[in-house]
This record gives C-alpha cells, structure tokens and sequence, in this order.
C-alpha cells in the first residue's frame, strides 16, 4: 500500500487498483439493480513496490468487471475480449495462463497439504519463502529464486485438489475458451498477489516485457461483495497495466503517431483557403498546425521540419487560383500538386 501522513497528520492510502473500489461502488450505488453489471474503468494507481522496468509505484490500469454472474462462460467472454482486444492492437507476444486457487471448501486442504510439503523441503528454500510459508504457503510457488523453483517444481499442484464444484468450474472454463478459439496454457504455480480470488485466476504474459512479464491479469472473486456488506455476488475480471501495454505496442512496432501536417498560407486570400480546409482535416483524424507567422517561406519550412511535420502543405496565390495544394513530402523531399478534395486522401497515406 502507498500510505503517508499528509500535513496534518491524517494517514492517507492511495489506492492500489481499481476492483475494490467497484465493489464498494456496486454496493453503495445498489448496481446490482441495473439489468446488466459490467463495468469498466481506468486510472492511476499506486503502489509503494521496489521500482523497477515495468514496475511502477504510479500506473494506469484499464480495467473491466462482470459482477452478478458466476457462470464459466461469463469468463471466458471477458477472456476472449481482452485477448482479441491485445492482438488487434498488434501484440502477438502474449499468451493467457489460467488456474484455478479453488475456495473455501478446497483451498484450506491444499495450503495443509502444500505447507507440509515445503516444510520436508525446507532446506532447499529463500528466506522469504521460509517466511512466506507461514502465512501463505502458495506465495512460495511464485517465487523467482532457483532453488526454490526446482523445489517447488515437485510440489502437489493446486488443480489436483480441487473440490467437485471447482473441478468442474475450471473445466468448463476451459471448454467455454476453447468454443470461442481462445488458447491457453494451465499454470498450476500462478498465484496472485491479491488475496480475494476465488476459483480461476489467469494472466497474459508476454517474453517482451523481461521480469514483469505480466501485461494483464485478474480472475474470480465471489466472496468480496459479501465481505465489504453486499449481496451474495459472484464476480469476475481483470485490469490491463497500460504502462507494460504501451512497452509491447513499442515493441511491436505498431504505435504510429497521426503523421503531423503543417500549413503554409502565403497571404490573406491562402489564409482563408487554410480556414476553409484544415477543420475538415482535423474532423477526419490529420494532426494539423497552422503556421501564422508572416516569416520567410524558407524559415516556415525549417520550423516545419523542427515541429516533425511529415508534410507541409504550401498555399500560394498560384495555388489557390488553380485550386490545388503545393504538397511537399518532408521525408523524401518531393513536392507535388494536389487538388483541394484529394487532399485528405494523400496526407493521410504516409509512404
Ligand atoms: P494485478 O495483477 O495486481 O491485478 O494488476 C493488473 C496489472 O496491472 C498487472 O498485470 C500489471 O500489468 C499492472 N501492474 C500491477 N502493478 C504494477 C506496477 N507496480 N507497475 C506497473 N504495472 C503494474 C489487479 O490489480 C486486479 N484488480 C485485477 C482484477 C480485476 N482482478 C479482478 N478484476
């Protein structure tokens, strides 16, 4: 948690992500009286976590819920929602790993059972996993420490011990992902830092991003709405981290910006021709800026290329008579004549 004092004194908490607060939203607001229960939000959240690339102790989540459904196939919509949203995007580094933490019934006997095992292998473990051990014996199938991974390599696994209800949960979930195309891998070792998980609970993980490997994650959470005084409530979801989003989008090659466009009106009558077309570029999504400055056409030119500008667009007294744009390439240097109504068409295709 990023707790401080503020300068009276009052201890304050920022929040560390956003499912909590919906919740808390949910019951206060009584959505579940609305007809249909999904939510979505984005934001800032905190976390007071050791920086490192990847992590932050302030990123941006986007993140979306189900609430008041507790049927697998509930799942493995958001599920292939957030996949196909990913690979639209251009990702193709990234695959979704699933699990099951099973619930109360089950989880109580696979912590004894775990706990009993890492106890006999204890010499083979970290000390925070020793430490770790006694108040939450999965956190140590987490852990990145060698040793600890070739012991915990040979440890009961969770899907093993699951209840008839969860078992059969899991199983479905599995069936619904796999009639809508979606792939993925079981990872028995996922354990999630959040200690509200109920049932499944996946990640998307992609090599690109080196340690925090996580670009999105969430799962099941059917107790939480009961515990801060609400209804009876299965829920489920996940949150993106935008941060490690935009570290793949980069990677991909796939962030191009709206090339930039600069406008060079040459006296009163271009001005108005540049008032006349530059909202409708706009309107259709061109990034344009206007130079208004009565400077040289030469000095003009050379702010253009300072600004970035992928083209200029030249608009002198021998342009507008023949109702055309002097349109110069800024990359390869190359000036055309373009016709007002195509105009559009050939700034928006960036060679
Ligand atoms: P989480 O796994 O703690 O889940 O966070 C979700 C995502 O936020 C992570 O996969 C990661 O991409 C990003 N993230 C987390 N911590 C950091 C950090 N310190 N710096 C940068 N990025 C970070 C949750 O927060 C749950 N609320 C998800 C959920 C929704 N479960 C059910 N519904």
């Amino acid at each position: 948690m990023y707790t401080f004092a503020d300068r009276r004194g009052t201890s304050l908490t920022l929040r560390p992500e956003g499912t909590a607060s919906v919740v808390r939203a949910y019951i206060e607001r009584r959505l579940y009286d609305l007809p249909l229960q999904k939510i979505f939000y984005t934001g800032p959240m905190f976390r007071y976590e050791r920086p490192q690339k990847g992590r932050y102790r302030q990123f941006h989540q986007l993140g979306a819920e189900v609430l008041g459904d507790g049927n697998p196939r509930a799942e493995a919509e958001m599920l292939e929602m957030l996949t196909r949203y990913i690979s639209r995007l251009g990702i193709k580094d990234a695959s979704l790993q699933i699990n099951s933490l099973g619930c109360n019934e089950c989880r109580p006997g696979y912590r004894e059972t775990l706990y009993s095992f890492l106890l006999d292998n204890k010499d083979g473990l970290c000390t925070d996993c020793l430490r770790r051990m006694e108040f939450n014996p999965l956190r140590a199938l987490d852990c990145k420490i060698k040793g600890c991974i070739e012991v915990t390599a040979e440890a009961p696994s969770i899907v093993d011990s699951l209840c008839t209800e969860c078992d059969g949960h899991f199983k479905a979930v599995g069936e619904a992902l796999t009639m809508l195309k979606v792939s993925y891998e079981v990872n028995p070792r996922m354990v999630r830092g959040l200690d509200y998980y109920t049932k499944t609970t996946f990640e998307i993980v992609s090599s690109g991003l080196g340690s925090q490997n996580t670009v999105a994650a969430g799962g099941r959470y059917d107790g939480l709405v009961k515990e801060l005084g609400g209804p009876d409530t299965p829920c489920f979801g996940f949150a993106i981290g935008l941060e490690r989003l935009v570290m793949l989008l980069k990677e991909a090659d796939v962030l191009r910006p709206a090339p930039l466009v600069v406008f060079i009106p040459l006296g009163a009558e271009a001005e108005a021709s540049a008032a006349a077309l530059i909202p409708g570029l706009r309107d259709k999504g061109l990034k344009v800026i206007e130079d208004f400055s009565a400077a040289t056409l030469k000095k003009r030119m050379k702010k253009a290329d300072k600004l970035g500008a992928s083209f200029t667009v030249i608009l002198g007294e021998d342009e507008i008579r023949e109702g055309v744009a002097a349109v110069k390439d800024m990359r390869s240097a190359t000036q055309e004549k373009v016709p007002f109504d195509t105009l559009y068409e050939r700034l928006s295709r960036c060679d």
